[in-house]
């Protein structure tokens, strides 16, 4: 693929119009573009912080009003002066790249942790907008942790989402795990999709129960990206780029890859460590 002649690769300088605290360590932003507001639920942007460097982020919501959004976690440089920034600061963006979520009907489960829930959260919206019976389930270490609990709390009284909220420490919800809780709904309802995003050793176990209860996955991965584009090459899983033939992955793609999922990855050196 000629990444450099897709129009969506220039970088158009947008402003910030608004900034959502999600957690103590998580933000919204939301700004004014328009081939961002076009994304599919599962596709990322490449935001440019001037000064300091370009990351991935996936798109967390499109509105009506034209204005997309990021949600993105303090974690290290980037994501620092991110989540530093004000209404009316400038960041660059290009994209939406990459795969997004495919919606195929039936009865879908959503299995998210942490952060993991930025993408699926705009895939949860376009789940209702096409009636597709939903069921969430958003896991956290703590409390702290856990991020759109407004609007998941808003989709299961008005949308007829079932969610439910799981943390390591009881702190909120029922204490234990995503992928335990889903254990035990896959083991008493039937479900047709299963769709993720979080810590790769969860995707890892929940591709497991997948291939165990022979339900469809969809699972959204991250890998060291720099063009996103399919050029550089930091960002592969075995034969294939995340940036262009993921981030979101299905059964048969998933398969492929089964040895390197949650067990290592490329860091920025293009060194192999440890997922
Ligand atoms: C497709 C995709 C979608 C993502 N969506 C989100 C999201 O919605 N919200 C969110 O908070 N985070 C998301 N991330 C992760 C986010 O890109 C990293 O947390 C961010 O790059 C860290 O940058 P930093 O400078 O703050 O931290 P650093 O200190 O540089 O790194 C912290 C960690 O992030 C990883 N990282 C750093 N740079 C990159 C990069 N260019 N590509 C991939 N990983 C990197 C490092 O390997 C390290 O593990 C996504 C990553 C990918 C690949
Ligand atoms: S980030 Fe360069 S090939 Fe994927």
């Amino acid at each position: 693929m000629l990444g450099w002649h897709i129009k969506n690769n220039m970088l158009r300088i947008v402003e910030i119009l608004d900034v959502k605290i999600e957690n103590p360590l998580v933000k919204t932003l939301s700004f004014r573009d328009e081939i961002c507001r076009l994304a599919e639920p599962g596709q990322f942007v490449m935001v440019w912080v001037p000064g300091v460097d370009e990351i991935p982020l996936s798109i967390s919501f499109t509105r009506p009003d034209g204005s997309s959004s990021v949600t993105v976690a303090n974690v290290g440089e980037a994501t620092k002066a991110l989540t530093g920034l004000r209404v009316g600061d400038l960041v660059g963006v290009r994209g939406p790249f990459g795969s997004g979520f495919k919606v195929t009907g039936g009865k879908a489960l959503i299995i998210g942790g942490g952060t993991g829930m930025a993408p699926l959260m705009m895939l949860i919206t376009r789940l209702v907008k096409e009636r597709v019976e939903t069921t969430v389930i958003e896991g956290a270490e703590n409390s702290g942790k856990l991020i759109f609990l407004d609007e998941l709390k808003d989709l299961s009284k008005n949308c007829g989402v079932k969610v439910f909220f799981i943390t390591e420490d009881g702190s909120y919800g029922v204490k234990g795990l995503a992928t335990d809780l889903a254990e035990n709904l896959l083991h008493r309802e039937k479900f047709d999709v299963i769709y993720t995003c979080g810590p790769e050793k969860m995707i890892r176990k929940v591709y497991e129960m997948a291939k165990e209860h022979s339900i469809d996955l969809q699972a959204s991965l991250e890998r060291y990206m720099r063009c996103a584009v399919g050029i550089c090459g930091s960002c592969t899983i075995g034969k294939y780029r995340v940036c262009v033939d993921g981030p979101v992955f299905d059964m048969a793609k998933l398969r492929e890859v089964e040895k390197y999922l949650g067990a290592f990855k490329y860091n920025e050196r293009g060194e192999r460590i440890p997922v």
